[in-house]
């Protein structure tokens, strides 16, 4: 038993959810569920690390109600789940009461790939993808409502929550990053003007799943299309950008960065989602590169190795940066990464080939 990470596994709790431990399961698309309808095979993944120990589940990312929100992005995205019809449903509610009989629990995280939706691509080939600085205020509009919609089905199959999608460069993140949002009008301009899009849809969200219904939203500083782009050049733009976010309704940030311990800004050692919690007064995730030697993108090519780099979460998490830590290609690779950290026994190798298997 690791007695240094026993901060790490006290409860937290967020209005009605509360978590066993602060580990958490970062989104990572997977690509199982054909016709959009997660099956037992994915119910069984999730399930795994529920039993684990894994505190909270944040699902793959699941397209939103509309015909636009997912396609074939920078890889072929194939079988991704959505979260409506009848058979979609009925499979994530399979998976939902497998993780609560685990003593898990599971938020979904909605996703609208916007412009990086490569046109012509199923499951809707003849879909238009969502760029911002084309969208007339009843596509904004429909958008919204496809994403309430998707939230609402959330809660009515028995989710703990749901967590939007406004990170790497996808629509929600478009819409608040200056390069791809050069509209005119009010979801356009200054840093406030951009953000209301986001900001809109989280209070649709709300009035809608009620006040007791978690809503926890990704941000981040890097796109897809550019790994150095900033969203905020400063902590007074992120300020602007978190606090409109929270008075919406948002109730945690997920901050998404690709190594966790990277100062934010100039002049202080704290990370991204420190700056995000003193900002905002919400409860932060931190992510990115907990468990590896290498950032997500450069272990596609570079030979990667499994470390123990708890120490530094410890560490930041004992100076109030973050709540809750999320692991992406740890429990990827191993379901039980979480009961071997407080054993204090040795992590899996590094394993590329766990990208594409469900186990
Ligand atoms: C296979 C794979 C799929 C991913 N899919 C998503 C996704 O659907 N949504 C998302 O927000 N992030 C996605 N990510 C990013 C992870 O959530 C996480 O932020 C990233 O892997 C960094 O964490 P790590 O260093 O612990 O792996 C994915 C990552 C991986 C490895």
């Amino acid at each position: 038993m690791r007695d240094d990470l026993a901060p790490l596994f006290t409860e937290f709790s967020c209005g009605p959810l509360t978590l066993s431990n602060r580990f958490v399961m970062s989104p990572m698309t997977r690509q199982f569920s054909p016709d959009g309808e997660p099956g037992d095979d994915v119910a069984a993944y999730y399930t795994r690390r529920a039993m684990a120990k894994v505190g909270l589940i944040i699902t793959e990312g699941v397209g939103v109600d509309h015909r636009s929100s997912i396609g074939h992005g920078s890889m072929s995205e194939e079988n991704i789940p959505m979260l409506h019809g009848d058979a979609a449903l009925a499979g994530w509610r399979r998976v939902v009461d497998s993780v609560h009989r685990a003593g898990g629990k599971i938020i979904p995280q909605l996703w609208h790939m916007g412009g990086l939706r490569r046109e012509g691509t199923p499951p809707h080939p003849g879909a238009k993808s969502m760029r911002p600085n084309d969208m007339s205020e009843v596509e904004i509009a429909d958008i919204i409502s496809a994403f309430v919609r998707s939230a609402v089905n959330s809660k009515a199959t028995g989710f703990d929550g749901i967590a939007l999608h406004g990170g790497h460069g996808y629509l929600i993140d478009s819409f608040l990053w200056a390069e791809t949002n050069m509209r005119g009008d009010a979801y356009g301009g200054d840093i406030l003007r951009r953000t209301r899009f986001a900001t809109e849809l989280v209070k649709a969200i709300r009035a809608e799943v009620g006040p007791d219904f978690p809503i926890l939203f990704r941000i981040s500083q890097w796109k897809l299309q550019d790994y150095d782009a900033k969203l905020a050049e400063t902590s007074e733009e992120l300020g602007v950008i978190v606090e409109a976010l929270a008075s919406a309704g948002v109730d945690i940030f997920d901050v998404s960065t690709r190594v966790f311990s990277l100062p934010a800004f100039s002049g202080s050692d704290m990370g991204l989602a420190g700056w995000v919690r003193k900002l905002s007064g919400k409860p932060t995730m931190t992510v990115g590169g907990i468990g590896f030697d290498k950032e997500l993108a450069a272990s596609f090519a570079q030979p990667t190795h499994a470390i123990d780099n708890l120490s530094e979460v410890v560490r930041r998490f004992g100076g109030e940066e973050f709540d809750l830590v999320a692991l992406g290609r740890a429990l990827l690779m191993d379901p039980a990464w979480v009961v071997k950290a407080q054993a204090g026994k040795p992590f899996e190798p590094f394993d590329i080939t766990a990208y594409s298997r469900l186990d």
